[in-house]
Order: C-alpha cells, then sequence, then structure tokens
C-alpha cells in the first residue's frame, strides 16, 4: 500500500515535471519521496535553481511563498494550506509599518520566518544560518530593525556586538518552549555530549552562557537545522543534544548509525510541519492543490530582499 503510493508519487512527479523539496522537520515518510531535503536557504535555493515546471513545497506556508516569490514562472504548490507558521504570524504589516514610521533610516531586516507582506517592507531577508553575516554586511551606524524573532535577534546582537539593533518581541511557541532549564538539567545528564541549538530557541543564552564559562566542556554550537545535520556528520563525537524540533532526529540517525542523537524536549514538535503525509502529498500533485501565488507588486519588493541575502551569502 505505501509502496503503491510511493510508486504512485514518482510517476507522477515524472508527468508533472515536478519536484519535492522538504524542510528537516517533515515526517520521516515525506522526507523519504523527496528530491531535497534542507533548511529555509537551501530550500530556496533549490526552488530558485530547479529546472521544474512545479515544486511541491513540504514544509510551512512562509517557505513555499519564498519559493513562488524567486520562481515567479513556476507552479508551488503546498499539501496543505493550513500548514502556517506561528513565528511568521507574530508580526503583521500595519506593525512594521509604525515601527519604521518611528525609525525612519533604519535598516530592516526579516527573518525568512515572515509573510511575503513583511518581506515587502524590509530591505534585507535573512535565514538562521546567514542571520550573523547579513547584520555585519550592514555599516555599523546605521540603526537595524530586527523581526519577528526576539531569541534569534538577541544572538545576532551578541554576536555582532551591535548596540543599535531593536529587536521584535516575536517567538516560534515550539523553540521558545525549549528553556534555560531544559539545557541545565540536560548539562548535567550528558556532560560529554555536543550541544547542538536552534537560535530561535529560548535557551541560546543559556547556551552561550554555559560556554562562556566552559561549564559546557565541548561548548554549545549554536546552528541552523542544515547547520546541525553538516555537524553531526563531521564532528567526532558519539552523542549529541539536539535543541529544535524534534522531526530532525529521524534524518540524523539515519545518516549517522553510529551515533546517539538525544531531543533536549522530546515534545518540541511544530503541529504546522506535522500536517503534510503522503496522502496529502499525492492529492497535491494529482490536483495541482494548494497553489501559492504572490501578487507581482509585493513579490517584486519581497524579492529584492531575498535577493540582497543571497548575494551576501
Ligand atoms: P532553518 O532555516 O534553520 O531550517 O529553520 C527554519 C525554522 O522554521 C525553524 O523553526
Ligand atoms: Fe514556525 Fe516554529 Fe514551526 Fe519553525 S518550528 S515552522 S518557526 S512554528
Amino acid at each position: 500500500m505505501l509502496e503503491e503510493r510511493k510508486n504512485r508519487l514518482q510517476q507522477l512527479k515524472k508527468s508533472k515535471n515536478a519536484i519535492i523539496i522538504a524542510h528537516n522537520y517533515q515526517l520521516p515518510e515525506v522526507q523519504e519521496v523527496a528530491d531535497v531535503i534542507g533548511d529555509s536557504l537551501a530550500l530556496s535555493r533549490t526552488a530558485a535553481q530547479s529546472d521544474a515546471q512545479t515544486i511541491v513545497f513540504c514544509g510551512v506556508h512562509f517557505m513555499a511563498e519564498t519559493a513562488a516569490i524567486l520562481c515567479p514562472d513556476k507552479q508551488v504548490l503546498i499539501p496543505d494550506s493550513d500548514a502556517g507558521c506561528s513565528l511568521a504570524s507574530s508580526v503583521n504589516t500595519a506593525e512594521v509599518k509604525s515601527w519604521k514610521a518611528k525609525h525612519p533610516n533604519a535598516i530592516v531586516v526579516s527573518y525568512v520566518n515572515t509573510s511575503a507582506e513583511v518581506k515587502a517592507l524590509s530591505d534585507y531577508c535573512c535565514t538562521s544560518s546567514n542571520a550573523v553575516k547579513i547584520v555585519n554586511s550592514i555599516p555599523s551606524e546605521r540603526e537595524i530593525l530586527f523581526l519577528p524573532d526576539m531569541f534569534l535577534g538577541s544572538y545576532v546582537a551578541k554576536m555582532t556586538n551591535r548596540k543599535n539593533m531593536y529587536i521584535w518581541p516575536g517567538e516560534c511557541h515550539v523553540h521558545a518552549g525549549i528553556k534555560p532549564d531544559d539545557i541545565n538539567i540536560m548539562l548535567k545528564k550528558y556532560r560529554h555530549a555536543d550541544f547542538l541549538v536552534h537560535p530561535e530557541c529560548g535557551c541560546t543564552s543559556t547556551a552561550l552562557y554555559h560556554t562562556s564559562t566552559g561549564e559546557l566542556e565541548k561548548s554549545a554550537h549554536i546552528l541552523s537545522t542544515d547547520g546541525m545535520m553538516k555537524h553531526v556528520t563531521t564532528s567526532s563525537a558519539k552523542q549529541f543534544v539536539i535543541a529544535t524540533e524534534t522531526g530532525i532526529l529521524n534524518r540524523m540517525k539515519k545518516q549517522n548509525p553510529d551515533k546517539q542523537f538525544i531531543p533536549i524536549k522530546k515534545d518540541a514538535i511544530c503541529r504546522y510541519m506535522k500536517l503534510i503525509n503522503l496522502e496529502k502529498l499525492e492529492n497535491s500533485l494529482l490536483n495541482n492543490v494548494y497553489q501559492v501565488k504572490v501578487p507581482s507588486n509585493i513579490a517584486s519588493k519581497a524579492k529584492d530582499a531575498i535577493t540582497r541575502m543571497l548575494s551576501i551569502g
């Protein structure tokens, strides 16, 4: 039954000249049929470079929107239209406009976890893997409005030593739920493990603090989801405590069967990411649903912010 569905998916993909791309948090069976798995930045790049006519985006809405902005001539589909993101919903265009009005000369840097409309009001887009680089590329005398994630923003301000950066108080409900105490408890249990922490986590500053005091023997690594994948493959460590959504652990275990992966919080699960399954994926390809389209006036402005980011790294 499952194999039959997978075969049908392969045939559909071929007949429609489609590519399936999936985020690192997707269900194992979805990752299994994907052509490419990755983080937000890698998936945006894949979408932009692909020759396929249809991109089926197994992730959340802002990611599919980014693909639609970068590939206006392609059909971009998301298998479940309810796959949103609590972080992207934590800021709207009216709020950004009034924030900008209070800081008319500031540069707006938006995390990729934002709507196309918010990106269109931004100067730069950034992801968890390049946020420090993007902020460092902005002249130090310019004020920055960073949105919408406060934990990522605080981490970037610390790493860049930026004092003129204002941070929007938004958060992702999954990562904000990973608290300083979660890291403190795990630190006592797994003293010799590598600690990999996504910068959206509520425990990011605590991880940095423990690194600075030497409490974390091998130090914490603040990484995007693809950064984590690379780290676990290349590190000589055998044990890793993972502070992010638990979906990534399946991929880590599969690619590194001789290593041990411990989720810092077993219930760090993004319900939006888990909405997509093989049945919905097949329905998506078969019936061309749900099409993700961005009005051209919004898309062209949002594209400028994304392109500026891609040109920096
Ligand atoms: P990455 O870009 O690191 O994959 O993060 C995306 C995301 O939504 C994290 O919750
Ligand atoms: Fe959004 Fe958080 Fe889910 Fe990532 S884990 S998609 S930031 S709600």
